[in-house]
C-alpha cells in the first residue's frame, strides 16, 4: 500500500458519530518512517508506544508494499473505543500488525524478547527497525534504547520521536498528570538527552541524523554495508563521502541570486550575510549543482548575531517541483566565536535524482552570519538499483 493511500485511509477515518478523532504524527515524519522501512527492506519492525496506532498502520503499509513482514507495537494502555485494532481493520492491514498490550511497560517486553533471543550468554539480534515514541522520560526511554540496541540487526535504524518535547505544558492537563514531577523533570528535553547521552555515545551506532526541524533523531546500527536509504536531515557526525567538491564562500555568493533583505559583503576569507528581515535567501549558482545527484551539502559558518537563527536549505531535484517546504531542511544554529560545520543530507537518498538548484534562507532574521565555505558531495551510485552505494 502506498504512503498516500494509507494516509488517505487514516485521515478519512471517522467514528460512528462522524467525529474525526485521530492523532497522527507530522506527515513528513510518517513519510520518512514509511520510506525507511520500505527502502531498507525492514521486515521485523517494532514500535514502542502505540498510541492510537496511526504510525503502526503506516509501517504496516510499507510492509505490505514490501510483500511481507510484521510490525509489533507495544503500549501499556489499550485505547478504546478507537485504537490500533480499529485502525488496522479500517486500513485492511491487520495481517502485518501484532499488538502487545503490557501494563508494566515496554521495557518488560524488551526484557522478555532479550531473554528469548539469548543463547550461550549472547543476545541474537532479530529486529530491522524500531520507532521509540512512548514515555518521553529519561528513565524508561534510556533503558528502552539500551535494551532495543541489543535486538537490532546491523544496518537497522532506530528512530526517536520528539527530541524537542518536555513535560511542562505538553498537554492541557499536564499539571495534574505530572503533579509528582520536579521542575528538573518537567523542564528537561528528556528524549533529546536519551538521543545525545545514550544513543550517540553508544559504540554500536552511527549515522546520527536529526530531521523534521529537530524533532526526530535517527541512528543506524553499525554495519559494513552502506544503507540503501538515509533520512534527509542534519547529519550530526562526520560521514565518509565518495566525492566532495569545495567552494570558497566568496565565489559562491558573488555569483548567487540574492533576494531583497540580504546584504552580502566580503570579510577576509569569508562573506558576511546580513539579513535585515526574516526569510531573505540566496540561490546557489548553477556552477555548484551542475545537475548532478548531491547527497550532502556542507556549510562552514558562524552566526554572529542574534543568539540563534534558523537556516532553511531548499533544493530542486529531478522531480521538477519548484522550491517547496517538503524539499527543505531547517537547522537551528547558535551564535559562536568559532566556525561551525553544518552537514545537511539533502535529496532523500533512495533515488539518484540530480539536484538543479539549492537555496538558503535565513528564516528568523534580522541576523548576521559569516559563511566561509561550502561543499557538496555524495556517494557514487549504482544505476541498476537506483540506490546509493559507496566505493569499497
Ligand atoms: C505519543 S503516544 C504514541 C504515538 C504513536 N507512536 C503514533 O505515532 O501515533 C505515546 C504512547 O506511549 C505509551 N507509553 C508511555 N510510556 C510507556 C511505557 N513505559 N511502556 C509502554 N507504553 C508506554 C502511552 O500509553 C502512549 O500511548
Amino acid at each position: 500500500m502506498t504512503f498516500e493511500h494509507v494516509l488517505d485511509l487514516l485521515r478519512s477515518y471517522r467514528t460512528k458519530e462522524g467525529e474525526q478523532v485521530l492523532f497522527l504524527l507530522a506527515q513528513d515524519t510518517m513519510e520518512s518512517i514509511y520510506n525507511c522501512v520500505l527502502n531498507s527492506g525492514a521486515r521485523a519492525c517494532l514500535e514502542l508506544g502505540t498510541g492510537l496506532g496511526g504510525t503502526t498502520c503506516v509501517i504496516a503499509a510499507a510492509l505490505d508494499e514490501l510483500g511481507g513482514g510484521r510490525v509489533t507495537t507495544v503500549d501499556m494502555l489499550v485505547r478504546e473505543p478507537i485504537g490500533v485494532d480499529v485502525l488496522a481493520q479500517h486500513t485492511g492491514l491487520t495481517q502485518y500488525i501484532e499488538v502487545i498490550s503490557d501494563p508494566v511497560g515496554y521495557n518488560w517486553h524488551l526484557g522478555e524478547m532479550i531473554n528469548r533471543q539469548t543463547g550461550k550468554g549472547t543476545c541474537a539480534p532479530c529486529l530491522d527497525f524500531c520507532f521509540l515514541d512512548g514515555a518521553h522520560e529519561w528513565g524508561p526511554d534510556a533503558l528502552a534504547t539500551f535494551l532495543v540496541a541489543k535486538l537490532l540487526r546491523p544496518g537497522s535504524w532506530l528512530v526517536l520521536d520528539d527530541l524537542d518535547f518536555k513535560l511542562r505544558g505538553c498537554q492541557p492537563g499536564w499539571k495534574t498528570v505530572f503533579a509528582d514531577r520536579t521542575d528538573r523533570e518537567l523542564d528537561a528535553f528528556q528524549v533529546d538527552r536519551v538521543f545525545n547521552l545514550v544513543l550517540r555515545q553508544h559504540p554500536d551506532f552511527g549515522e546520527f541524523t536529526v530531521s523534521d526541524g529537530g524533532r526526530t533523531g535517527w541512528a543506524r546500527k553499525k554495519s559494513p554495508d552502506p544503507a540503501p536509504w538515509y533520512p534527509s536531515g542534519l547529519v550530526l557526525d562526520p560521514i565518509t563521502l565518495d566525492w566532495r567538491e569545495p567552494f570558497a564562500a566568496s565565489d559562491v555568493v558573488e555569483q548567487s541570486q540574492c533576494s531583497d533583505g540580504l546584504t552580502v559583503t566580503k570579510q577576509d576569507t569569508a562573506v558576511s550575510l546580513r539579513a535585515t528581515r526574516n526569510d531573505p535567501n540566496f540561490i546557489v549558482p548553477d556552477s555548484v549543482c551542475k545537475d548532478r545527484p548531491i547527497d550532502v551539502l556542507s556549510l562552514r559558518l558562524r552566526l554572529v548575531a542574534p543568539t540563534t537563527e534558523t537556516l532553511q536549505v531548499f533544493w530542486i531535484d529531478g522531480l521538477g517541483h519548484p522550491f517547496n517546504e517538503k524539499q527543505s531542511i531547517r537547522a537551528k544554529i547558535a551564535a559562536s566565536d568559532d566556525w561551525h560545520d553544518l552537514m545537511i543530507r539533502i535529496n532523500g537518498s533512495d533515488k539518484p535524482r540530480p539536484v538543479h538548484a539549492i537555496r538558503l534562507d535565513l528564516t528568523d532574521g534580522p541576523s548576521s552570519l559569516l559563511l566561509e565555505s561550502m561543499s557538496i558531495g555524495g556517494w557514487h551510485r549504482t544505476s541498476a538499483s537506483g540506490r546509493s552505494c559507496r566505493w569499497r
